[in-house]
């Protein structure tokens, strides 16, 4: 990727900020706070139903906060569309892969590097150098260039995953949310994708929820555990893994 490091700002790249979600009286996020700074890899662990997901939908503009707001670099976002949020850079990967299978490995990562979203219907024509250009580096990045020509739709269940990771990458926004990015791959699988989430640091604040423990300590980041919707511990994997609370929580038992 030819992308400049982040530069530095006065603010914390995201500030979730005492943030509430109510469902008609179920609070799937609860006094959520919770800061990534540029640049940053985190990831977010925690019980089905603590709320990763809606944090992430929260974020996005896609769920609203009833109480607390959300702020990216020092601007609050909480009102905003998720056009307007994903214009201000921020893109989100779904738990299910959303590739368009009709079309070659290369021209997804093409429509994703567009970035006048209202000549996608007419992309080919349009495409320009550049965006070519960052579109094949996305494609080195994920590994995907023996793959280059091949319809999405031929991939495998990997394959489709990293692909929809490139296409975040392709859209150059500075904040990338993954949800569980090594659903339904085996272990070979997700320890290639570790790398790939690894090659981001630096240039993109990544920020992944994931279940395969595994995986986590494979990324190495800073890990938050959710629970209840509620930021309830956060540290390092080493941390994490020897806290009794967080097993008790996250394993359903009391640490043996
Ligand atoms: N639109 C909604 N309306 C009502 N309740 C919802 C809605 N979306 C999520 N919830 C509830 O909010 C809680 C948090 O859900 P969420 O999907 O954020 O959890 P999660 O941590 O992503 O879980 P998982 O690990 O299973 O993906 C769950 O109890 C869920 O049933
Ligand atoms: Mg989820």
């Amino acid at each position: 990727m030819t992308l400049p490091d982040v530069a530095p700002t006065d603010h914390p790249l995201l500030r979730i900020e005492n943030v509430t979600v109510d469902f008609d009286g179920f609070k799937a996020l609860n006094d959520l706070d919770l800061t990534l700074e540029a640049g940053s890899l985190t990831v977010v662990i925690g019980p089905n139903g603590a709320g990763k997901s809606t944090m992430c939908d929260t974020v996005i503009g896609r769920v609203r906060a009833s109480e607390g707001r959300i702020l990216f670099r020092g601007e609050d976002i909480s009102k905003l569309s998720e056009h307007r949020i994903v214009e201000r850079g921020i893109c989100r990967k779904f738990q299910t892969p959303g590739v368009l299978i009709g079309l070659s490995v290369i021209d997804n990562l093409l429509i994703a590097a567009a970035k006048d979203r209202r000549w996608w219907a007419s992309f080919m024509l349009r495409a320009s150098g550049e965006n070519r250009r960052k579109a094949e580096e996305v494609l080195e990045l994920v590994g995907l260039q023996s793959r280059r020509d091949a319809l999405a739709g031929e991939l495998s269940h990997g394959e489709k995953q990293w692909l929809e990771i490139g296409m975040v990458v392709a859209t150059e926004a500075e904040l990338l949310l993954l949800d569980e990015p090594t659903a339904g791959m085996g272990a070979a699988e997700s320890t290639r994708t570790a790398e790939i989430v690894r090659g981001l640091i630096g240039r993109h604040a990544v920020l992944v929820i994931d279940h395969d423990i595994d995986f986590v300590e494979q990324l190495g980041g800073h890990v938050v555990v959710l629970h209840q919707g509620h930021l309830f511990k956060q540290g390092s994997m080493a941390q994490i893994r020897g806290d009794d609370e967080v097993a008790a929580i996250y394993l359903g038992r009391p640490k043996s």
